[in-house]
């Protein structure tokens, strides 16, 4: 297998994923997922995977829906999917043929849907998924990538209310079609969104019949097994292919696309290929002006999904997160953060700090143990951080 970090991968090159996809779709049999997870830790290519190897009976489509900027796209992506699947069957879209020529001024429907039907997408998407479901006995599944970055999108371009009401509407579709099922996947959490539309008046919870799956990095097993396919497929000679195997995946925390770069690296340089050489590939990428391994992000979406007040404390928790040894406890965060100046009230200082600190573990930057501490949820990223403050 040759490398190919951030690249699409064929299904057979998804390694160790298949016990997690076996899961995914026994909880589809029974409800809507969303997934969610670090940067690059391999979403799309389990769902691309999933789409491409469907259960027995299912229909599974998969887009990536980033790029979409209002409602009327989306439908025209979803409805565009329809089309094609009922027209290789022979099969039609009645409903929606009959409300298209009812507003569409006598236009006749084709594969894209005009703009002068904008206002009534909520119907049109309706209608598309109803004449699917009449037609389709199994499961249906949509796969919609990027799902929090179109609301985004829409929320931004168009206004906080439409973007609610594309919730609403899916949500209720999904109550309204035994069968109909939807998979969100995302780098940016559903959560920034929905919390920012809240504070905006919107009162649902439109995804709480969603199961949440949060995708972990590889087994070490599996890391250890990529990197071997990886180091034998770029015809990598080393003494011990097993030993060099986990050296790269232990460095990497089991990252499959960090795995997919070291191993990249070691394929151009002349130097013998040891441990040692893994470590400075390592270091140096996480310090890579030309931001190869993504890292960047972690930085730039704090000013981005946190307000202008919460980012110093924000950065201010990282920082000394990433600087200690060992976990912390919040009384020890609260004694390192000397916040006197920010806050006079020492119970809303702890609250802020609370706060923050559920946000900052439902956006997998850091982990909360057994014993109440806290910690970097991997030792890669604290690094990474650890590096950018020195
Ligand atoms: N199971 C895997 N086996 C082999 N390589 C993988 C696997 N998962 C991810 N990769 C590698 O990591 C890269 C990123 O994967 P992918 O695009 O699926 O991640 P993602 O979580 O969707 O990322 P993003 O959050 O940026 O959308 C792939 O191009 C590939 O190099
Ligand atoms: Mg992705």
């Amino acid at each position: 297998m040759k490398t190919n970090p951030g690249g699409q991968l064929a299904p057979d090159e998804v390694v160790g994923r298949d016990r997690l996809i076996a899961k995914l779709w026994r909880i589809l049999e029974r409800q809507s997922l969303v997934l969610t997870a670090e940067r690059r830790i391999g979403k799309t290519s389990i769902i691309k995977k999933m789409t491409a190897q469907p259960q027995f009976g299912m229909r599974v489509f998969f887009r990536d829906v980033e790029a979409l900027r209002t409602p009327l796209e989306f439908v025209n992506c979803v409805f565009e999917d329809v089309w094609a699947d009922l027209s290789r069957k022979q099969q039609t879209m009645k409903r929606v043929r009959i409300f298209f020529e009812q507003v569409s001024g006598g236009e006749a429907l084709g594969v894209k849907l005009p703009q002068t039907v904008a206002p009534h997408w909520k119907t049109l998407l309706t209608k598309t998924i109803e004449d699917l479901a009449e037609q389709q006995a199994g499961l249906i599944v949509f796969c919609w990538d990027e799902m929090p970055m179109m609301l985004d999108n829409i929320k931004r371009d168009q206004s906080e209310s439409l973007a609610m009401e594309v919730l609403d509407v899916l949500r209720s579709l999904r109550q309204m079609i035994p069968n109909l099922r939807m998979v969100f996947t995302g780098s940016i959490g559903l959560h920034h969104v929905i919390a920012r539309l809240k504070e905006t008046g919107y009162a649902n919870s439109p995804i709480n019949d969603m199961f949440v799956e949060d995708v972990a990095p590889l087994a070490l097993i599996d890391a250890c097994d990529l990197a071997e396919k990886l180091l034998r497929g770029e015809q990598i000679r080393v003494v011990d292919e097993r030993v060099l195997a986990q050296a790269i995946a232990e460095a990497v925390d089991c990252f499959p696309f960090y795995i997919h770069h070291v191993v990249d690296a070691l394929k151009w340089t002349d130097e013998p290929q040891t441990a040692d050489l893994v470590a400075k590939i390592v270091q140096m990428s996480l310090c890579d002006d030309a931001n190869r391994w993504d890292l960047a992000h972690f930085r730039v979406r704090i000013n981005t999904y946190y307000s202008a007040v919460e980012q110093p404390l924000v950065l201010g928790i990282l920082d000394e997160l990433a600087a200690t040894g060992t976990p912390l406890l919040l009384r020890e965060l609260l004694e390192r953060l000397n916040l006197q100046q920010v806050v006079s009230e020492p119970e809303a200082e702890a609250e802020a700090v609370r706060k923050l600190l559920d946000l900052l573990r439902r956006d997998h930057y850091i982990v909360q143990q057994p014993d109440s501490t806290y910690r970097f949820k991997f030792g890669l990223i604290q690094r990474y951080w650890q590096l950018r403050g020195l």
